[in-house]
């Protein structure tokens, strides 16, 4: 862990785990091995949005990147930005057409942005990457590229991991940033039977749960715990019907009592205790295509996959 994250991962820790449910910003799921879990989820069977997000970009992508007519794309939470090479393969047709076109990936996630950057250099010669690590939730979104030929991209249903005043922040902050006529493609996973919602945030082969039990090895390292360990946590994946959203949750198994060195501090959990880690929010597409409207991003096109599963939305400045 660098020492960068070590006083940041800490003002987040006082300002959370003392709280009742104690909560951590879901960022602090991804270091280099919680990014490295993540991407095996988006193979595991039960986790369908992946596949669904990259079906309608199979479709759909030559037409976001015509109507857009970008020449920056800017994608939020890039990850291992598997997905996009959909819409990079298109951005690259107008490159050999003779514009200059440019990929900024922003992450949190440094070792998974610098890897992944490298690659897209190599596959993609006529394209300028321009990887940036950053938080999207902070502050004011500084956005390359010529104003009105912008595309940003936020992939992966990560907007429901927001809860509804982060979401409408977000949503507000962006609009500010970018400039009339810039694009914004937004990829949500829908409303839908409650039993394969459950499933896709509990994997049989326990992928998921090794990835939510990984926030507990990030508190360890960051903070230098004693007496935290993370196999005293079951992963608990539950449906909250009321906000229409899939709760993530590690409940103690036994009474923890850990010491952070780095805080000085102790942390009790009794057994039964649950820390909320992550929340996925599902969209009915017109409340989501409201939402932007209110923000000032005005609809131009939905998509859904045939199975009617997931929702790219392109709206406009
Ligand atoms: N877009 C990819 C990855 C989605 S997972 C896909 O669709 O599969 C969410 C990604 O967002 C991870 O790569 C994670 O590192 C990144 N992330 C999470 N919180 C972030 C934040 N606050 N700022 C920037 N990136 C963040
Ligand atoms: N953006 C992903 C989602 O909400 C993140 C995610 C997938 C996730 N599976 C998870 C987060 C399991 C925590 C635990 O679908």
């Amino acid at each position: 862990m660098t020492v960068d994250v070590v006083a940041p991962l800490a003002a987040d820790a006082l300002a959370g785990l003392w709280l009742d449910p104690p909560v951590l910003p879901t960022k602090w799921l991804y270091d280099e091995r919680g990014s490295r879990l993540f991407d095996e989820i988006t193979r595991v069977p039960e986790y369908y949005p992946t596949r669904r997000e990259t079906a309608i970009l199979r479709a759909h992508a030559d037409d976001i990147v015509a109507t857009s007519n970008a020449t920056t794309m800017v994608e939020l939470g890039s990850g291992t930005s598997t997905k996009t090479r959909l819409l990079l393969d298109a951005l690259a047709a107008r490159a050999a057409a003779g514009v200059d076109v440019t990929y900024v990936p922003v992450d949190v996630s440094a070792e998974m942005l610098a890897e992944s950057s490298t690659i897209l250099a190599r596959d993609y010669p006529g394209i300028a990457i321009e990887p940036t690590e950053a938080d999207f939730t902070e502050s004011e979104l500084l956005l390359p590229g010529s104003p009105g030929n912008r595309l940003v991209v936020f992939l992966g249903g990560t907007i429901g991991n927001f809860d509804d005043d982060a979401r409408r922040a977000f949503f507000d902050g962006l609009a500010a940033s970018l400039a009339v006529g810039d694009h914004f493609l937004l990829g949500a996973d829908l409303i839908k039977d409650t039993g394969r919602l459950v499933a896709a945030y509990n994997d049989k082969a326990g992928v998921t749960a090794d990835f939510n039990r990984n926030m507990i090895e990030v508190l360890r390292t960051g903070l230098a715990a004693t007496g935290l360990y993370a196999d005293d946590f079951d992963h608990i994946a539950r449906w909250n019907p009321a906000r229409h959203r899939i709760e993530m949750w590690l409940r103690a198994r036994r009474d923890v009592r850990a010491y952070f060195a780095v805080l000085q501090r102790e942390w009790v959990l009794p057994a039964g205790a649950e820390i909320l880690t992550e929340i996925s929010t599902k969209f009915d597409p017109a409340t989501l295509d409201a939402e932007l409207a209110d923000a000032g991003l005005a609809h131009v096109t939905s998509w859904t996959d045939p199975h009617g599963d997931f929702l790219l939305t392109l709206s406009r400045r």
